[in-house]
């Protein structure tokens, strides 16, 4: 098929597409992208290398040593381009109401007639990468198809990595399966015998999500979430759209499964704002004196979940690779990490040594006086040294610099990850990072006090979006850059599952609240999180057993000190206070900034979250 406007560009779809509607689809986008080429990505390793040498010589690639880290790269973005843009997120929904007030919204008409000259010929003298994907596991009955048209070929070999990517999902979507379309430019069109720059990209940026027509078109940026749409766009902002439409969830969290030494399994879902350790906990390592418990990896960002038939949860990790922010990453914090990057992984923004391999600031400090590196190219390819460092406090790595690297890389990677029937949930954690006034880990008496907690849900923010690090905003589930809806209706949608599974007589999963980062006076984190992050685990599992004992406060249960393990830690009940006491004052404070969010969030706001806000002030009032 060729389309008229397509001026002798060949479509040339392999045999293999049988979808009518995609065909069409990739013919009209290319009529107006305008590319040189079309390629359709088959997902191979031969493939793989292809792209990744043609990156390597358009100088995006840098190749890292073969034997310190074999088959892997390095890609320095342009320093404008190195995170999400969240002000440049929208959600066209037809109505305003629909995307709520936490989401930027203009009407799909008007932004159709934005977005249209923009891609008018945007893709000139580039290639158009067509891209299919699963997000979950090929055939899941929980899994969803989409279709990513790029211009970046380091967009499609991050796909390959962090999706099931290739043929075998033309087998899956068959001659009139449904997929989600995903149009992806970097917005730098060539003209004849234009030089390309290493990282092109655009200053103009529009990530722009449809709910009702389920599309997603990103424009202007080559970077993370912005870039690679299975991720937060589809997986998160239109796949939160499909589960309220069709009864599940589209969740910003990990999942990981965690054995006892009795051999009992239990699975954990866990929702923190990006950049708070998800990769970290997702692959912990349990420390010393936790014989026989051992923590397998499902998912470190996203999980899609459904009740089955019974009432269980199950969920799956749509994404098949980790995209994970690689300062503070060391033997130390995270090996499994460490032993998943050895080979055959793109680093982003991360710094260069003087023998071809990759550092970030942190990597230093997991052993005892392992010196700094005296040389580095940092991630604006530029000299740097620890001297430099002390002078100009210029980091090597950017904080919010990335590796891509696929799931089956991770040592400790769950057996049942890759199971079209997703895992059981037994236990739902929402974490945040507060300096202050969160315990580090509280459990919701009932459904609604845990929908209420993960509601009001506060964290500092990080480098891994555009603006301001260090300023506590409400981000209601970790969801406040990701939800495609209406933020109060999203609540109605968690408070619904739950009544649903209550009446079919399922044990719901525990809620919990988890904080690993408040701060002393002197300013230091008191807790040392990372794999001691197992005490607390291991005190959840435990009073899903029923056998851990815990104290009622004003919003939930805790652990006493002695409620805990503590052998192979020494941490004295006093630091122990420090991190779980809730103090009146400060609850008082946080309240006010609930009632902030619930007047924001007054349109559609259930009403026993209302209420449930009105029983802890009246407790506090007593
Ligand atoms: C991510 C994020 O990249 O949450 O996962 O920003
Ligand atoms: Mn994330």
């Amino acid at each position: 098929m060729n389309h008229p406007e397509m001026q002798g560009l060949a479509l040339n779809a392999p045999v293999y597409v049988k979808n009518a509607k995609l065909i069409a689809w990739v013919a009209d986008m290319a009529a107006l992208c305008k590319p040189d080429a079309i390629v359709w990505c088959d997902g191979s390793d031969a493939e793989y290398q292809r792209l990744c040498q043609k990156l390597v010589d358009a100088g995006t690639f840098q190749k890292l040593n073969p034997v310190t880290r074999p088959n892997s790269f390095l890609a320095l973005s342009d320093p404008s381009d190195v995170a999400r843009v969240e002000d440049r997120t929208f959600i066209c929904s037809a109505e305003k109401e629909e995307a709520g007030p936490t989401n930027n919204w203009i009407a799909p008409a008007e932004m159709r007639a934005t977005l249209q000259p923009l891609f008018d010929g945007c893709m000139k003298g580039r290639t158009m990468y067509v891209v299919p994907f699963s997000m979950g596991p090929l055939g899941s009955p929980i899994a969803h198809i989409g279709i990513e048209l790029s211009d970046s070929a380091y967009v499609a070999v991050n796909m390959k990595l962090m999706t099931r990517m290739g043929r075998a999902v033309y087998d899956v979507l068959g001659a009139d399966g449904e997929f989600v379309p995903c149009v992806h430019t970097v917005g730098a069109p060539l003209s004849a015998g234009e030089k390309d720059v290493k990282w092109p990209c655009n200053k103009t940026k529009y990530i722009v999500h449809y709910p009702e027509t389920r599309e997603i078109w990103s424009y202007g940026s080559g970077y993370g979430g912005n870039a690679l749409l299975g991720k937060k766009c589809f997986a998160l902002r239109i796949a939160s759209n499909m589960g309220r439409e069709e009864g599940w969830l589209a969740e910003h969290m990990l999942i990981l499964g965690v054995t006892t030494p009795k051999g009992k399994k239990y699975h954990v879902a866990a929702a923190f704002p990006s950049a708070c350790g998800k990769t970290n906990f997702s692959m912990l390592v349990p420390p010393a004196g936790f014989d026989g418990w051992k923590v397998t990896t499902i998912g470190d960002d996203i999980a899609w979940i459904k009740p089955s038939a019974d009432g269980q949860l199950r969920a799956i990790n749509p994404e098949a690779g980790y995209f994970g922010v690689a300062p503070g990453t060391n033997m130390l914090t995270n090996p499994n990490c460490m032993l998943s990057v050895r080979s055959d992984t793109i680093f982003t923004n991360v710094a260069l040594t003087d023998d071809g391999d990759v550092w970030w600031e942190g990597m230093e400090q997991d052993a005892p006086g392992k010196a700094l590196p005296k040389h580095l190219i940092d991630w604006q390819g530029k000299d740097w040294s620890p001297e430099i460092a002390r002078a100009t406090g210029a980091k090597a790595a950017h904080p919010n610099s990335r590796f891509t690297v696929a799931a089956t890389n991770n040592p400790a990677l769950d057996s049942a990850w890759d199971d079209p029937k997703g895992v059981p949930i037994d236990a739902f954690i929402f974490g945040g990072r507060r300096s202050t006034t969160v315990p580090l880990v509280s459990e919701a008496r009932s459904w609604v006090e845990g929908v209420y907690m993960a509601a009001t849900m506060g964290s500092e923010t990080t480098a891994a979006i555009v603006g301001q690090v260090g300023v506590v905003r409400r981000d209601p589930f970790a969801m406040l850059p990701f939800i495609g809806y209406n933020m109060s209706d999203y609540f109605q949608h968690w408070l619904n599952i739950g009544e649903q599974l209550a009446a079919k007589g399922a044990k719901l999963p525990k809620i919990y609240t988890a904080n690993w980062f408040r701060k002393g006076a002197d300013g230091k984190f008191v807790w040392p999180g990372y794999g001691e992050n197992m005490r607390v685990l291991k005190w959840m599992i435990e009073r899903i057993e029923g056998t851990a004992k815990g104290q009622d406060h004003t919003t939930g249960v805790s652990p006493g000190y002695t409620d805990l393990t503590w052998d192979g830690l020494d941490f004295s009940a006093e630091q122990f206070n420090a991190v779980i006491s809730t103090d009146k004052a400060a609850l008082l404070k946080e309240l006010e900034l609930h009632t902030e969010l619930f007047t924001q969030l007054a349109h559609h706001l259930p009403r026993v979250l209302v209420e449930t806000k009105a029983a802890i002030e009246k407790q506090l009032a007593a």
